[in-house]
């Protein structure tokens, strides 16, 4: 435990030095991120319901940081529990770590923003896969199925969502996998706008998403890794 712990800190620290480059406007490649995530993925597979337990991030961290790393380690346990190799593990969590990159160019005013949001805001809200997937496309080192999650990861298993031009995209497990560690963290995370559900509301809520939202094969692999956990 202690060794998985120590792992994900350094994948963390990684991602916070993507973060940082970003919003100073550089090109950092993805190449020392991966590889601690391929560590990670590698302790993954051989016990995926452990990583359930980490919590590698504080409140200084900022909402979308903080959101960003718990997809990431959701989206390793995830990928890992339904028996994919190590390097399809290593991209659902590097897919879940960058899925929100795109934020970084959002303004906070609109992102924090405790009530309604005006139908502007929420417009330039939507644009964060495509400025993600613009950012991550930049970068040396990151999968095309990252790439494709970072893009996707709006569309819904039904084809509705956003962007409306990725709907139509062969979008692969990367992307499935990180909608549903991004559904259920979303749902169970306190925000500006919304308290969060209870661990049995949201188990409810995500399935009632299966087939519709989220690809409900994927959803039936979250509630028995996280049965008695999370
Ligand atoms: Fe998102």
């Amino acid at each position: 435990m202690e060794r998985i712990s120590a792992l994900c800190l350094e994948a963390v620290d990684a991602l916070k030095e993507v973060f940082e480059e970003i919003v100073k406007g550089a090109v950092p490649s993805a190449e020392p991120l991966l590889e601690r995530v391929r560590a990670l993925a590698r302790a993954a597979s051989k016990d995926p319901a452990s990583l359930l337990q980490l919590a590698p991030t504080g409140p200084g961290d900022g909402y979308t940081f903080q959101h960003s790393v718990s997809v990431g380690v959701l989206a390793l346990a995830l990928a890992a529990s339904l028996g994919h190799d190590v390097e399809q593990v290593a991209e659902c969590g590097l897919a879940g770590f960058l899925h929100d990159i795109g934020k970084t160019r959002v303004d906070l005013c609109i992102l924090d923003k405790p009530g309604e949001l005006s139908r502007d805001e929420i417009l330039e809200i939507r644009k964060h896969p495509e400025y993600g997937a613009e950012i991550v496309r930049g970068m040396t080192g990151v999968p095309p199925g990252v790439i494709e999650a970072v893009l996707g990861h709006h569309v819904r298993f039904d084809r509705t969502g956003y962007p409306e031009s990725a709907r139509t995209l062969c979008l692969g497990v990367p992307c499935a996998v990180v909608a549903v560690a991004d559904f259920y963290d979303a749902t169970t995370t306190l925000r500006a706008y919304q308290r969060p559900m209870l661990r049995g509301e949201a188990i409810e809520a995500l399935r009632r998403a299966r087939g519709t939202v989220l690809d409900g094969s994927i959803v039936e692999g979250f509630l028995e890794l996280t049965d008695g956990g999370v």
